[in-house]
């Protein structure tokens, strides 16, 4: 039996090459099965070229509130996906309770990665590795992933590559598109805010973060603060999901929020001070609207006799959603997309500044959830459209955490024989963790002046 390739598999595609074999007796070519294809490419002791299928890994991901799984081989073919979202429950909640977070994931695990691999026709013991996400994210939740892969580990004897959450939310890009290092990346999301020099697969310099709460913390805050849960058209939306499609019905300059730390000139972001100020004028549009007014009332009896007492108008109710929540949503978006954009400027020209990126042609990457938001990321355009950068963002479904980031992350760490572990001895997870070499403090003496630019979306 020989074989031969069609349909040549491009590095990064998400789709299957396919494979053709010789039945030297009959003299035809057939489609193998997925699973000759493999055991046929593995009988191979050499690398066939570019080609080869045979790294696979499985990914998991536990860091937050979704349960995920993946199988991705070297390409970048994703073989077998699964996700279970928590995001209803935390809805009702008004937030993550890791508890709850921790049984959910306890109840799903076994599932998620049982449906990503037989979905993706990968029997476990054609696995190279296995890659879960330890760090950082909720100690709960992480843990969860973490047993649950390492007792795999045990019984399938396989490696073990413990996966940096946002380091596998930076790379994903390069699943998708054939992006050379160095590039700047941000990651935005509900727990994390961070502006990062890519220059290899574990090779970062850290720019910038929030000094305070991330993007998406700030947008679900606002949004459980506006009540859009009870709202029909945001129901079942993620806060920051709700905040950009309300502000489509919106005004944006209807308030005037100030964008944060204008007069820091460093690449860091704040958002806690937005939100109180947010918080502030929801309070007083609840009162101006109406939920307890200073009445005169006076006894008819004693006309003399005027008692002021609070009495209730047919208003709006705690929990009911104001009549401005959508020029309020429009605002809090404009000033966050202006305050990520203009961070995301002076990043790119301290970057150019020190040759740290090409002149022309550099590329940024946006990804994490807040990633999503169409708003933001055409503010960004800007950005990028006025210093020769382009901008590459991964789409929707692996902006937000799921499985297959970290499964290519566990290929990308493979291919640079980078954290595989045959030996899973003492490895815990870490609730918190940095990424890369902190450079902030130098950027901000940098003190680079970005120029303005109208911020027409
Ligand atoms: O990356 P992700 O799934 O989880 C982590 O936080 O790591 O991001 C979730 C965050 C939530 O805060 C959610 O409100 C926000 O991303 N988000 C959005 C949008 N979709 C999700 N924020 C703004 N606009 C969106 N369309
Ligand atoms: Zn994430």
């Amino acid at each position: 039996m020989g074989f031969v390739t069609a349909n040549l598999i491009s590095p990064g595609s998400i789709y299957r090459g396919s494979m053709l074999m010789l039945n030297k007796a009959a003299g035809v070519f057939y489609k193998p099965s997925r699973r000759k294809t493999y055991e046929f490419l593995r009988s191979f002791n050499f690398h066939p070229g570019q080609l080869f299928l045979h790294k696979l890994v499985l990914g998991i991901e536990t860091s937050c509130d979704d349960t995920a799984a993946a199988v991705v081989d070297e390409t970048g073919n994703v073989l077998g996906e699964a996700i279970h979202s928590q995001t209803e429950v935390h809805l009702k909640t008004g937030g993550i309770v890791p508890p709850v977070a921790q049984q959910l994931h306890r109840e799903n695990i076994q599932r998620i990665v049982q449906e990503a691999l037989s979905t993706s026709k990968v029997s476990p013991s054609e696995l190279s590795a296995i890659a879960t996400t330890v760090k950082p994210g909720l100690a709960l939740s992480l843990g969860v992933g973490l047993s649950f892969s390492l007792q795999l580990v045990d019984q399938l004897k396989k490696p073990f590559i413990p996966i940096h959450h946002m380091e596998a939310h930076a790379l994903t890009i390069r699943l998708l598109n054939k992006v050379e290092f160095p590039f700047l990346v941000l990651l935005i999301s509900g727990g994390h805010c961070l502006l990062a020099l890519v220059r290899g697969v574990s090779d970062f310099l850290l720019l910038g973060k929030s000094l305070d709460i991330a993007p998406g913390d700030m947008l679900d805050k606002v949004a459980r603060r506006l009540s859009l849960v009870k709202h029909p058209e945001c129901s079942t939306m993620s806060g920051g999901k709700a905040i950009e499609h309300l502000a489509k019905q919106g005004h944006k300059l209807h308030f005037d929020f100030k964008p944060p730390m204008q007069r820091a000139k460093n690449c860091d972001f704040s958002f806690t001070g937005l939100q109180h100020v947010i918080d502030k004028i929801i309070t007083q549009k609840e009162k101006e609207e109406g939920i307890f007014l200073i009445g005169r009332v006076g006894k008819i009896s004693n006309p003399g006799l005027c008692l002021k007492i609070p009495v209730c108008f047919a208003g709006i109710q705690k929990g009911q959603i104001l009549s401005s929540a959508a020029h309020i949503a429009a605002a809090v978006q404009h000033t966050t997309a202006c305050h990520i954009a203009k961070r995301t400027h002076r990043a790119i020209l301290f970057c150019k500044q020190r040759d740290l990126l090409p002149q022309s042609k550099a590329v940024l990457v946006v990804s994490g959830g807040v990633a999503s938001n169409l708003y933001i990321r055409k503010a960004l355009e800007i950005v990028t459209n006025a210093t020769q950068c382009t901008l590459l963002c991964p789409p929707p479904r692996l902006c937000t955490d799921n499985g297959i980031m970290i499964a290519w992350n566990g290929i990308e760490r493979l291919r640079a024989g980078l954290g595989i572990l045959y030996n899973t001895e003492g490895v815990r997870y870490e609730p918190k963790c940095p990424l890369g070499v902190d450079i902030s403090k130098e950027v901000g003496e940098a003190a680079i002046k970005v120029p303005p630019l109208k911020m027409k979306i």
